[in-house]
């Protein structure tokens, strides 16, 4: 400690000072500098005082964390575990500065689909493809490349934590902000969130895994109570950030809305103490959501949450206060809290000097946003899933040349804040996608490419006018869609529906509307009439019906948001420039009541603040495989313009003790350059335990493979992958009997299997018994 007292003569100190006409904390920060990073004793104004007062702090790195915590007023420590907004305008928030100590303040900016800044600070940066996207890239590489880019936007602004990335469980397709999560299965989510974390951390800034846990959907997301057995929020809703933790330390957590089991999560000393901190060994910083404390710091602190954003009021403030002095409250809670928050300051590209603030800045540096919108461009294709393709009507053929478009209007129940209204309503989606979801994921994008620019760019020309020359759209009739037909080579239908926080969706956002269904109907029949093809891209942020119209079109392609890129990356894909090789990251259901949380979403019992997770650990594809519900499209399908055969299944042992790879290749066994997402599944054996049918595992991607090129894959799958939660030992277990490892190209079109044995119960990690106590009838196997 004693290093962090080095003490300069007063005309040294004076000199420097006057020199550079500064005070507080920079003036610590310079004098630093002179002193080859040893400290100095100042005060208030920055002045070095008399010899008692020259025992005074700073921050210069963790070891100095303890001393400078002794040196902090109660006033100080409390105002510090609340934010006090940012520096860089348009971000979401900031902690508190205190100048004397040498704690300079940071500033955290949205979100999980590029760097955002609320629309009127007028600061533009990449808009990305949004996380359910780039999730059904299942492409860990891609993903860690498109949030290096987001870091480096977030160095560039100076920035210090992004929030995101958001991985909450797409637990019902209405959940408003399914767009800005990866995905209804728990691996798929964590894996995509741990490459998130690494890539923008690798630029010295930091995440904000969010929203822990559980916010699955926005319909009274600040006061609904949810009840989860602890196994399904052991291997559900708490999975993903889980493996975040351990493969990736993220540097913060956001605690959600929401309560689980009683307490709001930021108030929940269960999900942060036992088992994010001392479960997982997560040793960073937790902050709530922006409001999530409810301004009580009390319960904050004893639920082990460090900083409440945007603030924490008067009133909170000085409740913390008093409990202090009255001992209510243990002061330790609150400087552990304080630890937290100072770890992460020094961590800090701010405090490390690595960036700069410069408010004026409006938009990326131009090699940046350059570098990062080709990126867009190139991520979007991989996240897009072809779900019908008939006697190959896509890629055009070389013949096409003018392209129909026509899509509908939608304006978003919720347009989110700081969303500009234009980019929550299409009039013609097809002239105007919706290239993001809004909210804190909305981003300025530094410029936009819609449909008809894209075609242009790729060589098309669009058509989009009927006979008067008038734009169409969902109102066309029958000799415009004939004239149309006429007058192009192939039809593109585009249906959007925005995605937004702030509400969740309903059978509208699911459901096609009548004068969509008849758009579709008209287009297809003034096509097909004249032997041209129409194919329907569907600008979608979560499941939408496909079944009522499917059979009349040639082609589906699921674009979801796709970025700033849009029209450039769709023409890519609609033209074979790339071949679109997402595979679905949740399932699409026949209809809307065929999902198992139906009756259980956004409320339950009649109540609008209660939930009953009753469907359990039955969640999407797990519910659809256990209980052979059939849905539209399943769990990781997708199609490619070319095909892929699956061979040479081995595994290095038949049976499970510690590590058991398993093997496999796949060739492109087409006549076009593609790319596939392998997936691994395992089928338990019941037991004690009931399990689903199937649980994906691993999952992988090829790098591009020409016709006749393979690649061989190796996963190595430990007994903690397979075990299950076993509430009455508070253990993962992995219980005897045979397994099946089940490899394929969805989670249905299972192309080889191999079986191992377990020969007796494997204990594979015993964590806390402090587990909630659940009362809940559950959804079972045994028990329809
Ligand atoms: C959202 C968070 C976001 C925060 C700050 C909240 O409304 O739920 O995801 O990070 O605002 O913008």
């Amino acid at each position: 400690m004693k290093s962090y007292y080095k003490v300069l003569s007063s005309s040294m100190f004076s000199l420097i000072l006057l020199s550079s006409g500064i005070s507080g904390v920079q003036a610590a920060e310079q004098t630093q500098s002179q002193v080859n990073g040893s400290v100095v004793a100042i005060d208030n104004s920055g002045v070095q005082t008399g010899a008692a007062q020259e025992q005074t702090p700073i921050l210069v790195d963790q070891a100095s964390i303890p001393a400078v915590i002794q040196a902090m007023t109660l006033d100080e420590k409390v105002d510090l575990i609340g934010g006090a907004g940012a520096s860089v305008t348009g971000a979401a928030g900031g902690t508190f500065a205190i100048p004397r100590l040498g704690i300079p303040k940071l500033t955290f900016a949205d979100g999980p689909a590029g760097l955002r800044f609320g629309s009127t600070a007028n600061k533009s940066t990449t808009g990305f493809p949004i996380p359910s996207a780039l999730s059904a890239s299942f492409n860990k590489e891609l993903m860690y490349q498109v949030s290096s880019a987001m870091g480096k936007e977030t160095l560039d602004y100076g920035v210090d934590v992004i929030l995101g990335p958001a991985l909450n469980i797409h637990r019902d397709p209405r959940g408003g902000r399914n767009f800005e999560y990866y995905s209804e299965d728990p691996l798929l989510s964590g894996e995509m969130a741990a490459e998130f974390t690494k890539g923008v951390q690798d630029q010295g800034v930091g995440v904000s895994m969010k929203h822990y846990a559980a916010n699955n959907q926005e319909t009274n997301r600040q006061s609904v109570n949810e009840v989860i057995s602890e196994r399904a929020l052991r291997e559900i809703y708490l999975a993903g950030f889980e493996r975040v933790v351990k493969e990736a330390n993220p540097w913060t957590v956001m605690s959600s809305y929401n309560s689980i089991n009683g307490p709001f999560s930021a108030h929940n000393s269960w999900l942060l103490n036992d088992v994010l901190r001392s479960d997982w060994g997560f040793n960073g910083m937790v902050m709530t959501d922006w409001g999530g404390s409810k301004q009580n710091g009390i319960a904050m602190l004893n639920g082990g949450n460090d900083l409440s954003m945007p603030s924490l009021n008067a009133v909170g403030k000085a409740a913390v206060k008093a409990a202090i002095l009255d001992g209510t409250l243990q002061e330790e809670k609150l400087d552990t809290a304080i630890e937290n928050i100072l770890n992460l300051v020094v961590k800090s590209p701010t405090f490390k000097k690595l960036s700069t603030v410069d408010d004026a800045k409006q938009s990326v540096s131009a090699d940046l946003a350059a570098t990062n919108a080709k990126l867009s461009r190139e991520a979007a294709p991989e996240g897009m899933v072809l779900l019908k393709n008939e006697n190959k009507a896509l890629p055009f053929s070389g013949t096409v040349k003018k392209v129909g478009i026509v899509g509908n209007s939608y304006t978003m129940p919720s347009c989110g804040f700081g969303t500009p209204a234009s980019a929550c309503t299409t009039d013609n989606a097809a002239s105007k996608m919706f290239l993001m979801g809004t909210g804190s994921a909305y981003v300025t994008p530094t410029h936009t490419v819609q449909l008809p620019e894209g075609l242009k760019n790729g060589g098309y020309i669009p058509v989009n006018t009927n006979a008067s020359g008038a734009e169409i759209n969902e109102n066309l009739t029958a000799k415009d869609a004939a004239y149309m037909a006429q007058n192009s080579d192939i039809g593109v239908i585009v249906i959007a529906r925005g995605s937004g926080e702030g509400a969740d969706g309903n059978s509208t956002t699911f459901e096609p509307s009548e004068k969509e269904s008849e758009l579709i109907k008209k287009v297809s029949d003034a096509y097909h009439a004249v032997n041209k093809k129409v194919v329907v891209v569907l600008n979608v942020g979560a499941p939408f019906n496909t079944v009522s119209w499917r059979d009349s079109v040639d082609s589906i392609l699921l674009s979801w948001q796709p970025g700033m890129e849009a029209g450039n990356a769709l023409t890519d894909v609609l033209s074979g420039k790339a071949n679109p090789s997402g595979k679905l990251p949740a399932t699409f259901p026949v209809k809307l009541v065929d999902s198992p949380s139906y009756a259980n979403f956004p409320s339950s019992d009649g109540n609008p603040n209660l939930v009953n997770y009753k469907e359990d650990i039955y969640v999407g594809y797990r519910y659809y495989s256990t209980f052979n519900v059939k849905p539209a499209y399943e769990f990781g399908y997708g199609l490619s313009y070319t095909t892929f055969d699956y061979s040479d299944f081995k595994l290095n042992k038949d049976n499970l003790s510690n590590k058991i790879k398993v093997q496999f290749k796949v060739t492109n066994s087409g006549s076009l350059a593609g790319k596939e997402a392998p997936q691994l599944y395992v089928s338990a054996p019941d037991g004690k335990l009931e399990k689903p049918a199937i649980e994906l595992k691993a999952f992988g991607k090829t790098r591009e493979l020409k016709p006749g090129q393979k690649e061989t894959f190796n996963f190595f799958i430990d007994p903690k992958d397979i075990a299950s939660f076993d509430e009455s030992t508070s253990s993962w277990i992995v219980e005897k009997g045979t397994y099946q490892f089940k490899i394929g190209a969805s989670s249905s079109d299972i192309r080889g299997t191999l079986n191992f044995k377990v020969d007796k119960d494997i204990i594979a990690e015993v964590v806390n018994d402090n587990g909630p106590d659940v009362q809940l009838e559950t959804l079972s196997k045994y028990n329809q």
